[in-house]
């Protein structure tokens, strides 16, 4: 089976705001906007291969058949908590998606995901998810929450990060080779607490100012 693709949205203005929530100084309220509009760009390349679905409408001058997105096929799946902030853009998106929601935290002495919470639309087997997480480091806890995605019959799968460690998305595609990933940038590597450097810090307490 070939691998699904590895996608980094090298835009300029995701760039520019990238930038942005790495320096330290950027407060909370700006991490949080530029992390919406950052999800709202890297939204348009993922929702790219939506279903469409012909529609007849009538224009001021004459009927058509229409496309229009599937909208109800769509669920968002946040990874509690960072992943908040990426979903917040795809639903000003898709304000139809459904919301599903797994919570995740990666243990610090063992790096593993350890799950506390799950709560999912109950027809997810039918639907096409984008899971969010911003940060994708030893890939623990992105691996985790794609696997709860699987045991509930979730079959058309997406991953959408903001940012990446090179040994995250070799553990992550090895782990799900058929899920597509995106992200804005893949960094240099994980320092010995499996931070990704030079990273943008702990994006929850960033994102919601716990730290
Ligand atoms: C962070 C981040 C990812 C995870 C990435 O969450 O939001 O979920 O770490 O690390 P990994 O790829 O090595 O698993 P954290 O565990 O800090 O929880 P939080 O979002 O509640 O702060
Ligand atoms: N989780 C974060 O929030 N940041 C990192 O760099 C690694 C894991």
């Amino acid at each position: 089976m070939t691998a699904a693709p590895v996608t980094v949205v090298s835009h300029p203005l995701v760039q520019h705001k990238l930038s942005l929530m790495r320096d330290r100084q950027t407060p909370t309220a700006e991490f949080r906007r530029l992390l919406r509009e950052i999800a709202l760009l890297l939204g348009y390349e993922v929702t790219r291969h939506l279903p469409i679905a012909l529609r007849r409408i009538e224009t001021p001058i004459q009927p058509m058949a229409a496309p229009f997105i599937e909208g109800k096929k769509l669920v968002v799946v946040p990874i509690l908590r960072a992943g908040l902030g990426l979903a917040e853009g795809l639903l000003d998106l898709v304000p139809s998606a459904r919301v599903g929601h797994i919570g995740l935290y990666r243990d610090p002495k063992t790096l593993e995901a350890v799950e506390y919470f799950c709560k999912l639309p109950d027809d997810i087997a039918e639907r096409q998810a984008i899971v969010t997480d911003p940060m994708l480091a030893t890939a623990h806890s992105a691996i985790a929450a794609l696997h709860v995605m699987k045991r509930k019959g979730c079959r058309r799968l997406q991953f959408l990060a903001l940012l990446a460690a090179p040994e995250g998305i070799a553990a992550f595609t090895a782990a799900h080779p058929d899920v597509p990933v995106t992200v804005a940038a893949i960094d240099e590597r994980l320092n010995d607490h499996a931070y990704i450097i030079p990273g943008l810090g702990d994006a929850g307490d960033r994102l919601f100012g716990t730290k």
